[in-house]
């Protein structure tokens, strides 16, 4: 099969690494001269028809660059079948040979929806959260990890500094990722993740037993949504005696240049999607185990048994047994 034209789209939350990959597609397309058209919004875009012609030129100077030059978009409208026909509709009309999408759980769903619908499909991992279970890492992950861990230091230096206990409240949607590495690289003191949840009063006891052991300023990773932070700190300075103040890390986490894992899987994860393309091997998802760039088939991918690092949590835990 000969392939003439394919376009690359960005969705969901941005991922530092998303604009690494438009880099290499746009190149390794322009050395095969196959046309490649950005689609501007995610899958917003696409249904309405958004598209341009990416050149060299206008991806010189992206490769380091946080967030996506497409832009991207939260479209819950592409659940209904009917805004997905009309996207691949846009599709077929412009007589595009393979879709190209860089993007977590939701967008996968969609792409997989867009393959229904007789649209070639290739899908490349992109979110801070990690929570694609069928590859270990996902674009973005190791930057929002870095970012997390620098601002959790520097709030922790001030913090201890004035025997404070700090609760830290990381992104992650429902996957404990950010929360567990960033808290092992900071080697903080207590954790609450979706994989392994806790409870106030098991917060508690655990603050209780930092103090007891010579540590008057505990150190909390929180995994959003598994508690109100706000609301913890204060319960945890009425409990335990310790003053405890909150921080949301935030935005922080997405933003900014990708890391040079980012950048280095980004451009692996762009390599194979555009082998299986010039192969006419479509309906795969990418990913990386072991330091092993493979493919899977779409399904497989989005059915995958979640690969938690129980590990790295046991570690943790290891560490915080005692401190003295
Ligand atoms: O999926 C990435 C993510 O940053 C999650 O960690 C977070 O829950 C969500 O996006 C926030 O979404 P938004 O930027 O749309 O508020």
């Amino acid at each position: 099969m000969k392939i003439d034209k394919i376009a690359v789209l960005t969705s969901g939350g941005d991922g530092q690494g998303m604009n690494t990959v438009i880099n290499i597609l746009v190149r390794i397309a322009s050395l095969r001269e196959t046309k490649i058209f950005g689609v501007l919004n995610g899958y917003r875009g696409l249904y309405n028809d958004e598209f341009v012609e990416l050149k060299n030129s206008m991806v010189e100077n992206i490769s380091s660059l946080g967030g996506t030059i497409l832009k991207t978009a939260r479209f819950e409208e592409f659940k209904n079948d009917a805004v997905v026909e009309k996207s691949a509709q846009n599709l077929k009309n412009r007589e595009i040979d393979a879709l190209i999408v860089i993007g977590g759980d939701g967008s996968y769903k969609g792409g997989k929806a867009l393959r229904d619908k007789g649209i070639n499909v290739i899908l490349i991992p992109g979110t801070i959260d990690n929570d694609l279970r069928y590859t270990h890492k996902c674009l973005g992950f190791d930057t929002a990890v870095n970012n997390a861990s620098k601002y959790i230091e520097n709030v922790k230096q001030t913090m201890s500094s004035l025997n404070r206990g700090v609760v830290f409240e990381v992104m992650g949607r429902y996957c404990g990722d950010i929360a567990l590495y960033s808290a092992v690289s900071t080697a903080c003191d207590i954790l609450a993740i979706p994989e392994k949840p806790i409870t106030e009063e098991e917060l508690i006891e655990k603050v209780n037993y930092c103090v007891k052991n010579k540590n008057k300023a505990p150190t909390i990773v929180i995994a959003e949504k598994m508690f109100d932070v706000r609301e913890i700190a204060m319960k945890l300075t009425e409990k335990t005696g310790v003053d405890f103040k909150y921080s949301i890390v935030g935005y922080i986490q997405r933003g900014g240049a990708p890391s040079v894992e980012d950048k280095s899987l980004a451009m692996q994860y762009a390599v194979r999607a555009m082998e299986l393309v010039n192969d006419g091997i479509f309906n795969r998802a990418v990913g990386m185990k072991n330091n092993k760039v493979f493919d899977e088939d779409i399904d497989v991918a989005l059915n995958a048994e979640y690969d938690f690092n129980y590990d790295l949590l046991n570690l943790f835990y290891l560490l915080n047994y005692k401190k003295d």
